[in-house]
């Protein structure tokens, strides 16, 4: 039991989560023989009718909610009648089941205590807030059904990654958040700066050389694949893009995962897994949750749409097939906000949205890019103009995993380096290519991402807890 953090010195019963009730019912214990009780939390809704009250206390451990039933004996009754949604409450007493009722138990209090009190102008009510209203109060968001719910699977999900890729063998890496590269080479980067002796803001005095906060683990983590042979790293990223879109964050968190002696098809079996594995996860998991997301409020269909997606292979669509999908939607009178398509361009997520959403009706994986587009690490194919990288992409949000195989030939890759001019301070990962390189791939989940494929939450700004994106940084 947790130590009482309140002056109860009359109180000495257990203090007992709504989870873990819910969880011993579940069991088939006689909640009844548990004597009296202690539940925490904050009251969602009051409802007083004179001789009889109902509140409805979420205590944050569980999605439901436990009911508890006062009456006017309480000695502070005139109080408890009048307290409103968000105020944080003990409640002392007996459980009594309800058999044929909405819970099938509830608390019968003989003493409520305010623990912290709320003011009226509490900004959630009982009524229903939209999701733009809630991101301009995250702080207050996390007591709301939507987002409780969102946090936890995020956090269930979170463990998920771990455990799949652990119970595989693969090693964590913590790669780090300042770095001296740009990984990706798109010039995205969030500089990192500090005052040199003059007080004026430098962004090479500190380390010597430029600094920023990075954009991907993945050079830093194929260092380790090629000791470790299967690792992975998850962590916060940061991209200094300026996509005001529902799916881009200026900070978010990758799972990267890159294995040894593998190609591109070893590569694209791992998605798959992790993809399927994550979603039956939370499914198993959070069942309360993703009932609510599958509810009527929320994304109805979605349970289906996630069950019909571990049932079904992923397609493998060469990216030259897909222009040819594209141009032939155009020419048959599909309107996208780009219509000038062509072999060798960057799909904008319109394009990849039709290709998942009205060609292959599920998540896909867009293989084999023109080699300009794609980032200077990526294995160059036979054919000398593409290489072998790979997009899977999901109906609702485009991309969701960026991956490829790892261009291993020495000579290869110094061309290419060469070319963009980023050899310099990447010595030790051309180096890597020297001392004992192999045919190596990997590739980068968005998490936040692929918690809103997950439950339907279709924008970034609300499975970050706090989302940074540009102009926006509130709290
Ligand atoms: O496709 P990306 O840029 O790939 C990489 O960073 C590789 N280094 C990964 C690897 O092979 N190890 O990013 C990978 C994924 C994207 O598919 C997307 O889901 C997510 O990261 N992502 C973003 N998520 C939110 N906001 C942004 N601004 C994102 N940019 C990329
Ligand atoms: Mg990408």
């Amino acid at each position: 039991m947790r130590a009482r953090a309140y002056n109860q010195t009359a109180m000495q019963p257990k203090a007992i989560t709504v989870s873990e009730l819910y969880a011993r019912f579940a069991a088939g214990e006689d909640l009844t023989k548990l004597g009296e009780i202690i539940v925490e939390g904050w009251v969602r809704t009051n409802r007083d009718s004179g001789s009889i009250g109902f509140i409805s206390l979420n205590d944050g451990s569980a999605f439901k909610a436990i009911q508890i039933v006062y009456n006017d004996k309480l000695t502070n009754h005139e109080v408890i009648s009048h307290l409103l949604t968000g105020a944080a409450i003990l409640a002392k007493g007996e459980i009594v089941l309800t058999p044929g009722m909405k819970q099938p138990f509830e608390l019968h209090p003989t003493v409520i205590e305010v623990l912290g009190d709320v003011d009226p102008d509490y900004p959630l009510q009982k009524k229903r807030h939209s999701l733009e209203y809630l991101r301009e109060i995250a702080y207050l968001r996390p007591r709301t059904n939507t987002f409780e719910a969102l946090y936890r699977v995020r956090s269930v999900l979170a463990r998920g990654i771990h455990e799949f890729f652990q119970d595989r063998g693969f090693v964590y890496v913590h790669t780090p958040e300042i770095t001296a590269n740009d990984a990706e080479g798109a010039g995205q980067v969030f500089t990192v700066m500090t005052p040199d002796e003059k007080g004026k803001l430098s962004d090479t005095d500190f380390f010597g050389r430029r600094a920023s906060l990075t954009v991907s683990g993945q050079l830093h983590v194929e260092a380790f694949a090629l000791a470790f042979r299967d690792v992975y790293t998850f962590g916060p990223t940061f991209r200094a893009e300026k996509s005001n879109t529902p799916r881009h964050a200026s900070e978010f968190w990758m799972i990267e995962p890159e294995i040894c002696f593998a190609d591109l098809e070893d590569d694209m079996e791992l998605m798959e897994e992790t993809i399927k594995f994550c979603i039956r996860y939370v499914l198993e998991k959070c069942p309360d949750e993703m009932e609510f997301f599958n509810g009527p409020f929320m994304t109805p269909g979605l349970k289906d749409k996630l069950n019909n997606v571990l049932a079904t292979p992923f397609r493998k669509m060469e990216y030259t097939e897909g222009i040819e999908i594209l141009q032939k939607a155009v020419k048959d009178g599909h309107k996208f906000e780009n219509n000038n398509i062509y072999w060798g361009m960057d799909l904008q997520s319109e394009h990849e949205r039709y290709l998942t959403e009205e060609v292959v009706k599920g998540p896909m994986f867009l293989i084999n890019y023109p080699k300009e587009i794609k980032a200077f690490y990526m294995r160059e194919n036979d054919d000398g103009k593409t290489v072998a990288a790979c997009d899977c992409l999901v109906p609702g949000e485009g991309e969701i995993i960026g991956g490829s195989q790892r261009e291993e030939r020495y000579d290869r890759l110094k061309a290419k380096m060469d070319a963009v001019g980023n050899t310099k301070g990447l010595e030790w990962y051309l180096n890597l290519r020297k001392y004992g390189g192999c045919i190596h791939s990997g590739f980068g989940i968005g998490f936040d991402r692929l918690l809103m494929y997950i439950t339907g939450i279709t924008n970034i700004r609300d499975t970050e807890p706090y989302p940074r994106t540009s102009s926006a940084l509130k709290y």
